[in-house]
């Protein structure tokens, strides 16, 4: 199950030093994450996938997509059990020191969501206030900084819909996630019921692929692929399916 491959119409192309076999490279992404990475019945779409599937095929390689839990995704690069992950990752100094990341392919931000009526706008409004994130990701640094690791008005949730649906519930009084996946969820959730806003303080985030550390023969594959996306249109054309430009 969640095991496709993409990019197969493209045999023509040749990779790996000349040696005319491409190889097939194993993805590993957290498919709960509309519009970047979701399952549509068995299969695993969205924008990451659009994007690494155009590189593999510029780039001369395959890929297939495997859904995997959030937790735990970059151990599968050590353990070999993924060759790459794409799941809408932020490309961080502190992640770098563990992994390798491909140039990056996509800009986002923080976001914070909270119900009408009740808005919280800035990262100091959310002090003292209970915040639902996703666990281990950029959104969950934010806030913890803020409210400090041990506070215990932070819920941490494995997927990013658990974390929004705590909200929707009631549970919390907001949620801090990428915007991207925020938006989405308030376009498909009762746009009249939530309030997004950014605060001044959260830095531009850039998605990059990520593969093992020292795997720079793949990472090179990878970034030739974005190049060439990235100069033939081909990058702008995804962008402007998700009505991203
Ligand atoms: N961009 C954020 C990060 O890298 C969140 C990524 C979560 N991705 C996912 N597919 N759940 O920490």
């Amino acid at each position: 199950m969640g095991l496709f491959t993409a990019g197969c119409g493209s045999s023509s192309t040749t990779a790996d030093g000349g040696n005319g076999a491409d190889k097939t490279y194993v993805v590993g992404t957290d498919a709960s994450y509309a519009p970047f990475e979701s399952m549509n019945g068995e299969k695993i779409e969205g924008f990451d996938m659009d994007v690494l599937s155009a590189a593999a095929d510029a780039g001369g390689f395959k890929v297939q997509f495997q859904n995997t839990p959030w937790d735990g995704i970059f151990l599968t690069l050590k353990n070999n059990d993924r060759d790459i992950v794409a799941s809408a990752v932020t490309i961080t100094d502190e992640r770098k020191k563990e992994l390798d990341f491909s140039d990056p392919y996509f800009e986002a931000t923080q976001m914070i969501v909270s119900k009408k009526g009740a808005e919280l706008k800035t990262l100091a409004e959310l002090k003292d206030k209970k915040i639902a994130v996703q666990n281990g990701t950029t959104g969950d640094e934010v806030v913890t900084k803020m409210l400090g690791k041990g506070s215990p008005n932070i819920k941490r949730f494995e997927n990013m819909p658990l974390a929004l649906l705590e909200l929707k519930n009631g549970g919390v009084d907001a949620a801090v996630g990428d915007n991207g996946v925020v938006l989405e969820y308030v376009k498909n959730n009762g746009a009249g019921e939530f309030v997004t806003s950014v605060d001044s303080s959260f830095e531009k985030e850039h998605y990059g692929f990520v593969v093992k550390k020292g795997n720079t023969e793949l990472q090179k594959k990878i970034n030739d692929g974005l190049k060439k996306i990235k100069e033939n249109g081909k990058l702008d054309e995804i962008n402007k399916k998700y009505g991203f430009s």
